[in-house]
């Protein structure tokens, strides 16, 4: 566990002033939340964001983005040109991957396709945001260490059409994860969540009755987040790529690299609690919740109204019933090996699908594990899981696949190029739970 050094002299003298309170009995003190740091626009003309970005190494040899951990937060609007300098100051190669938001093929920061930025080198990434959502960036190399160790930060992209509302940025990871093997624990169940870099439960304080807009990122390598309210509501508002069909109430599954936004409507203290969700077969109902997030309310009041989320109120698009590519997914933790379609990237065959035209794609589980399902390159909507069709439509680049489960996913691969699809969990990845989209034609 590494506190951004940036940060750390504020969550201390905060952490003592919280200290002075009892805490509840079955809980630590906790530390105050603090949001990631902001990036600084260079460029401060409209419709651009001009970044600075320094991959290199913390003194106690985690990594980290210009010195903090979370990286810092990326904040665009719809429309924005976006330009991102990578200053490669370690010893190893890297490249920044932007996770959920549409680049060209060339900006997506794969080895395969545009090669990695070395020791000492510099490399510019420039792309314009075609979508609003909260997206991420993190390393494509070496991806399990290099994310594990602490390369990863947000990138909000707003829609001006949207109401705005105070923000809760909250970043969380379970450090120091190392290899997915079962004596490493594989499997196990998250006990140890990072908020924004700091140990759960992390405090929250207001005021008075307040209503916040959470943008929610799991940055773990290979533990769910399974958020429950405890004396709060939670309203999912969108998940990776946006405001889309509707807002859904209840508990909220965020995997490894999965987002979420909630709407929370907090009135008097309330608290985010984890409860264990193994990638192993989902929920555990002996082991203990966690609490994540303390809301602590100084003079309850009710929240405001909820603001009119611009949803898009659509329902479901009916499935084409036809299948463009079929992509099962295998494995175990006994031999280290994970494949689609038996194949370990990357000695795996491509897919290949025509420029523009709609396609289906269906991705079924066959190993006694749970994977987060991510395809770069184009956001898909969920058509069904298990051939139930969800409630609304769903927009993600992002989703979990449960043991023996089928999902359908619809998308229009509008890009050219060669696109990674693979697990987020990273250690299967690594593994060779990946493969390949190839898009070909003109526009
Ligand atoms: Cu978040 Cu291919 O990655
Ligand atoms: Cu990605
Ligand atoms: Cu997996």
């Amino acid at each position: 566990m590494s506190l951004p050094t940036a940060l750390t002299p504020v969550v201390v003298a905060t952490a003592l002033l919280v200290g002075c309170r009892a805490p509840p009995p079955t809980e630590s003190a906790g530390h105050a939340l603090e949001p990631p740091v902001e990036a600084v626009d260079l460029d401060p003309s409209p419709g651009r964001l001009e970044v600075e970005l320094v991959a290199e190494r913390a003194p106690d040899g985690t990594y980290r983005y210009s010195g903090v951990r979370p990286g810092p937060t990326l904040r665009a609007r719809v429309g924005d040109r976006v330009i991102v300098h990578l200053d490669n100051a370690l010893d190893v190669p890297t490249t920044i991957h932007w996770h959920g938001v549409g680049v060209p093929n060339a900006m997506d920061g794969v080895p395969w396709v545009t090669g990695t930025v070395g020791p000492g080198e510099r490399f510019t990434y420039a792309f314009v945001v075609e979508r609003a959502g909260t997206f991420w960036y993190h390393p494509h190399f070496d991806t399990a260490r290099q994310v594990d160790l602490g390369l990863y930060g947000l990138f909000v992209v707003e829609d001006p059409a949207e109401p705005v509302i105070p923000e809760l940025l909250l970043v969380f990871d379970e450090p120091d994860e190392g290899p997915a093997h079962p004596a490493h624990g594989h499997g196990r169940l998250a006990r140890r969540w990072t908020v924004n870099g700091i140990p759960a439960p992390a405090i929250h304080r207001l005021a008075g009755g307040a209503r916040l807009r959470a943008r929610i990122l799991n940055a773990s390598n290979s533990a769910y987040l399974w958020l429950h309210g405890r004396d709060l509501e939670l309203v999912r508002i969108a998940g990776d790529q946006g405001l889309d069909g509707g807002s859904r109430r209840g508990p909220v599954l965020i995997g490894p690299g999965d987002r979420a936004e909630l709407d929370l409507a907090i009135e008097a203290n309330a608290a985010l609690v984890s409860r264990a969700w193994s990638l192993n077969g989902g929920p555990v109902d002996w082991a203990e919740p966690e609490t994540v997030l303390r809301l602590e309310v100084d003079r309850p009041s009710p929240p405001p109204p909820p603001p009119s989320w611009p949803h898009t109120g659509r329902s479901p698009t009916a499935d084409p019933g036809r299948t463009n590519i079929v992509w099962t997914f295998a494995g175990s933790d006994r031999t280290g090996r994970w494949t689609i379609d038996g194949e370990t990237f990357p000695a795996i065959t491509p897919e290949h699908l025509p420029l523009g035209a709609p396609a289906v794609i269906e991705v079924r589980n066959m190993s006694p594990t749970e994977h987060p399902f991510h395809l770069h390159g184009f956001p898909f909507e969920v058509l069904s899981i298990d051939g139930r069709a969800p409630a609304t439509q769903q927009i993600e680049d992002t989703v979990n696949v449960r043991i023996r489960e089928r999902l359908r996913l619809f998308l229009t691969p509008d890009r050219p190029g060669t696109w990674m699809a693979h697990c987020h969990i990273l250690p299967h990845a690594d593994g060779g739970m990946m493969t390949l989209l190839e898009v070909e034609g003109s526009d």
